[in-house]
């Protein structure tokens, strides 16, 4: 996974003074793999730390990240007037900032479609199943737009299915 969401992890830490129990001081570099077993054990060991299962970490992880997420695109960040605008760019970002010289990347697939104007439909697809941190996203970039979003999972990869449905209403 990038360094990227290791920085993000860490930042999330030691936002209320804790650092993540492993990890130590090993530099991540944004646009740089690094296994993805050093991500879980860290994301682990700080839940541990918190009293908080994995998911809710991740998802208050997901939160926090959003903003951070929008510095990386600020241009298109800045032209967008709402989250759905945002989330129906996501893929092309996502594409965008992961580079061919890094195969182990596997970025997330996150489509998505409109059904109406206040309903925004999701899918997201990883073998890594972080689907906490994906809705946690979404939630936080709500936030970021000063809208309140409501998530209906229609169905959950960590469930057997092929990827998660998040239908999302504002
Ligand atoms: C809006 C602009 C976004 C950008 C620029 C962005 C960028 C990235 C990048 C570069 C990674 C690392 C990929 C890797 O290491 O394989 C990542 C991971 C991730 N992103 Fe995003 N992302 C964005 C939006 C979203 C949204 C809307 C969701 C929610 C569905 C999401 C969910 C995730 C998750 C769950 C991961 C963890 C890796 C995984 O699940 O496989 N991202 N993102």
């Amino acid at each position: 996974m990038y360094g990227m969401m290791f920085d993000f992890l860490r930042q999330y830490a030691a936002k209320s003074g804790q650092a993540p129990e492993s990890g130590g001081e090993k530099l991540y570099f944004p646009v740089t793999c690094y296994p993805d077993r050093e991500f879980f054990e860290q994301a682990q060991a700080l839940a541990a730390d918190r009293g908080l299962s994995l998911s809710d970490l991740l998802a208050d992880l997901g939160r926090f990240v959003a903003p951070r997420l929008l510095d990386y695109i600020r241009e298109i960040a800045e032209r967008s007037s709402s989250s759905f605008e945002v989330l129906e760019r996501a893929e092309e970002q996502i594409a965008h900032m992961v580079r061919d010289d890094c195969p182990e990347a596997r970025p997330p697939l996150v489509n998505s479609y409109r059904e109406s104007a206040d309903l925004l439909v999701m899918h997201y697809q990883s073998d890594r199943m972080l689907c906490p941190l994906a809705r946690g996203i979404i939630l936080g970039l709500g936030d970021a737009f000063g809208e309140s979003l409501n998530i209906d999972e229609s169905q959950c990869i960590q469930q057997g299915a092929r990827d998660c449905v998040f239908r999302i209403r504002r």
